[in-house]
């Protein structure tokens, strides 16, 4: 990659990329940011109608996008989705795995289901989809990029099972960045912290947990979609080329000060 194609006006022309969870909050706003930067999306979730309406925005800025409604968890399902993208739109260079399924539990109370259910959600899906891309994208190279949490290493009460996923998606992409790096695949991180309008913080930061969580950002805000998919693009980007196994903590210096609210709700502070 050319340092002087940073310059070029279009930073993902002619590029492919594959979102999941592309259907709403975080994972649309980065498809959408990608293709407004030129790339063709594929959209990936479970529920059709959320995925038509992120692609649906895209075509209105005059974007390219189709969508396949797939459950990570089921790789044989992935696998054909992948395919059909790549055929439809001539190749494949991007993947962001934004996909994910959250919700507040203590350990001692969670069913050995409840876990697991977010673990392949998150992990699992994480795996299924970079493993199912990853014949389209070694052809000429590409990139990947996981979308984890602070709470991946930062200790978070009610979230051990987010947690643990979000830490493997980590350790994934560190190990899948060395495996692949020959393959001109880069493979990077993007945690964020505590996001605006998002399901994330409906479940996660409810009523009073919410004002709690947001006076303790160090940046005294939350953070917004955008944020979030111009990191993602950055690292998809030419800017970013010589990035790989990382993961770019996006939180306001939310971790910097430990698990916050989260504490203060098991403490049954708030
Ligand atoms: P969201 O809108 O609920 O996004 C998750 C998406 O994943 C949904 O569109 C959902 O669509 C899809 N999904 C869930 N299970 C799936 C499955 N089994 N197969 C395929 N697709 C599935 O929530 P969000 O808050 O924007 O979160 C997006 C990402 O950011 C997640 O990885 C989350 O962990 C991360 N994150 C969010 C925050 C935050 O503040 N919001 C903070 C840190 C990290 P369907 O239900 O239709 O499948
Ligand atoms: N507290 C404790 N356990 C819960 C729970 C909660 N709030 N919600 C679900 N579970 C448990 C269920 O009880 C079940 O376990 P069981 O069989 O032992 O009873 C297990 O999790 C699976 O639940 P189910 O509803 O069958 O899973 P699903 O595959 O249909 O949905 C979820 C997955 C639970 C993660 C669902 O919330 C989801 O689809 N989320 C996607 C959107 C999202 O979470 N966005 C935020 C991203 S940060």
């Amino acid at each position: 990659m050319s340092a002087s194609s940073i310059f070029a006006p279009n930073l993902l022309a002619n590029q492919v990329a594959i979102v999941t969870g592309g259907g709403s909050g975080i994972g649309a706003g980065i498809a959408e940011l990608l293709a407004a930067h030129g790339a063709k999306v594929g959209l990936v979730g479970r529920t059709l109608e959320k995925l038509e309406a992120t692609a649906m925005k895209i075509r209105e800025r005059g974007g390219v996008a189709t969508c396949r409604a797939v459950d990570v968890r089921k790789y044989d399902d992935l696998s054909q989705a992948t395919e059909s993208v790549t055929h439809e739109f001539g190749g494949l260079h991007i993947l962001v795995n934004s996909a994910a399924g959250n919700f507040l539990a203590p350990a001692a109370g969670l069913s050995a289901n409840g876990f697991r259910t977010v673990i392949d959600i998150d992990l699992c899906g994480t795996f299924n989809a970079s493993r199912a891309a990853f014949a389209h994208l070694s052809k000429q190279g590409g990139n990947i990029v996981n979308i984890t949490a602070t709470q991946a290493t930062v200790a978070t009460p009610l979230q051990c099972h987010a947690g643990a996923a979000k830490a493997g998606i980590e350790k994934l992409t560190r190990d899948l960045a060395l495996e692949w790096a020959g393959s001109k695949i880069r493979v990077n991180a993007v945690a964020p912290g505590p996001i605006e309008g998002t399901e994330g913080m409906t479940r996660l930061a409810p009523g009073g947990a919410g004002d709690h969580l947001k006076k303790r950002v160090p940046l005294n805000r939350y953070g917004n979609i955008d944020e979030i998919a111009s990191s993602v693009l950055f690292l998809v980007s030419p800017a970013g080329s010589y990035i790989t196994g990382s993961t770019l903590l996006i939180d306001g210096g939310t971790s910097l000060i430990g698990p916050g609210p989260f504490l203060d709700m098991m403490l049954g502070e708030i």
